[in-house]
């Protein structure tokens, strides 16, 4: 196939470009600060905020654990989490000591109220003596049966009552079913409104994601095109080769429709299938995206196995190691019926989508790790030889999110030389390579306060709302569990799928 390279910088948002930012000061309290999310991203990220000049002026970082550490062996931490994970190439020792002086910490057992009377006190000093306003910003990085507690508490102490802001970010899962996710939310909303709550999906920080929402990038991929009339089918993937890891106790209970389908890829599905105008704002892009899932067909749980198949990988060779199958791995039972692979069949009766499937698939121990959103237009290929043998095909739009960061079209070109007709893939790739992290991105709207990549409570409710019959079906085991080797595509299942409706997976 032939390929043409074209570079475009995909990856500056504009309205970040053209922004004169002025950032409040404030105070960054993170609870969960010695765990494995502070230490891999959110300082790293803070980090390199703090290189590009997108921290403010004034910001008191105040980590939140545990265990008991002075201000001085938490720095240590942090400087080790920086050495460690960030992306930046040479770290200044004077750049990072300056960072270092924002950080301090305070051992706390969350679930007991006297200890944040501490906490108080150690945020107001800082606030006094850095000129800091009260704007308070809650980071919570901790397991989910923490959250309620916390929320609460940060109330009862008066930590949460500011003369200034207030923000409460939440990390995933929001709850584990429809019922539990109302729950965790009706204790939120008693203690923070929606729009303070920042509910974080790592996916939504992509800045290839990010860039579905610009009218610009959207223009360029001749997004008027992207319709029932002209599109036949969308493909999301979103596939991994690293196992369960040392994530049992929560993966065995969790799966991939939990850990993986029902927020990182519905929210891809929202974002490939939003229909923005010229002016785009957050109000926008939630009402768009809670359109999209409303108008998403629901599925009756006995429909759940002619539209959903799930699977759980078996032993088998990822990049010529081999690994064992996920009921040998620590942790897992040996009876397990836990899926680690989903692939599911989606309609979106609306003006826009109707008569369009969008295909959705996910799963761990897979071939390669790849991430992509797939449109495909119509064009009736089926009867034609070309097509079956792959030496024609129908064009596409392909918008590669990982490894690499890219927008492919594919289309048939003839060949002079040959005189017969062969697809042409033109790849626009980004020409940066300072993309930035996900985190970087949402801890810096979190900051500003602008709360459009982050995950709005109808969002959450309404896709647990389609999800419920799935996980019913589940545990009621009305739906086959397909084995697939490791490093393979997934069951053979999963290819049917489409095939019943004429397509096969890109
Ligand atoms: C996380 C899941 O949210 O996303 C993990 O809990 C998964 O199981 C990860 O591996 C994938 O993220 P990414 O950015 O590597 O595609």
């Amino acid at each position: 196939m032939n390929e043409v390279m074209i570079s475009k910088d995909f990856n500056v948002r504009e309205s970040d470009a053209n922004e004169k930012l002025r950032l409040e000061p404030l105070s960054f309290i993170l609870f969960g600060a010695t765990g494995d999310l502070a230490k891999r991203k959110i300082f790293p990220a803070l980090f390199q905020l703090f290189l590009v000049n997108r921290l403010p002026q004034s910001i008191s970082i105040i980590g939140v654990g545990r265990k008991k550490l002075s201000d001085y062996s938490f720095q240590t931490h942090v400087k080790n989490s920086v050495y460690d994970y960030s992306r930046a190439s040479n770290i200044d020792e004077i750049k990072i000591t300056e960072f270092l002086s924002y950080f301090s910490y305070q051992g706390l057992d969350v679930t007991e109220c006297d200890g944040y009377n501490l906490l108080l006190e150690t945020v107001q000093t800082r606030e006094e003596h850095m000129g800091i306003p009260e704007n308070r910003l809650f980071y919570l990085s901790v397991s989910p049966e923490y959250v309620q507690d916390i929320a609460r508490n940060l109330n009862k102490s008066g930590l949460g009552s500011t003369k200034g802001w207030r923000r409460l970010i939440i990390e995933k899962p929001f709850g584990h079913n429809l019922k539990t996710a109302q729950e965790l939310n009706n204790h939120l909303v008693h203690e923070f409104t929606e729009e303070e709550i920042y509910r974080i999906d790592h996916y939504l920080g992509k800045s290839m994601v990010q860039n579905l929402e610009s009218y610009d990038f959207a223009n360029s991929l001749s997004r008027e095109l992207w319709n029932s009339k002209y599109v036949s089918n969308v493909q999301i993937t979103a596939i991994e080769t690293v196992g369960v890891e040392e994530r049992a106790g929560y993966y065995d209970h969790a799966g991939a429709i939990r850990d993986m389908f029902q927020n990182h890829l519905m929210q891809l599905l929202m974002m490939t299938a939003m229909n923005l105008p010229d002016n785009v704002n957050e109000d926008v892009i939630i009402n768009e995206k809670r359109g999209i899932i409303e108008s998403l067909r629901p599925l009756q749980k006995f429909e759940v196995a002619n539209n959903v198949i799930r699977a759980q990988y078996g032993p088998g060779q990822i990049f010529n190691n081999m690994v064992i199958g996920y009921k040998e791995e620590a942790g897992v039972s040996n009876t397990s019926k836990n899926d680690t692979f989903i692939a599911a069949r989606l309609w979106i009766d609306n003006s826009t989508w109707s008569g369009v499937p969008f295909y959705i698939r996910t799963g761990k121990r897979m071939k390669e790790k790849s991430t992509k959103i797939v449109i495909n237009f119509k064009e009736d290929l089926n009867g034609l030889e070309k097509f079956k043998e792959n030496m024609i095909i129908p064009h596409q739009v392909i918008i590669t999110i990982n490894p690499e960061e890219k927008v492919s079209f594919k289309i048939n070109m003839k060949n002079p030389l040959t005189n017969t007709t062969e697809p042409l893939t033109i790849d626009f790739s980004s020409k940066s390579e300072n993309v930035p992290e996900a985190y970087e991105l949402l801890l810096f709207d979190a900051l500003k306060g602008d709360a459009r990549f982050f995950v709005h409570w109808k969002e959450v409710e309404l896709t647990w709302k389609w999800i419920q019959p799935v996980l019913e079906a589940f545990e009621e085991n009305l739906v086959p569990l397909h084995l697939y080797d490791s490093g393979s595509m997934g069951p053979e299942a999963a290819d049917s799928l489409l095939e019943e409706d004429g397509f096969k997976w890109i």
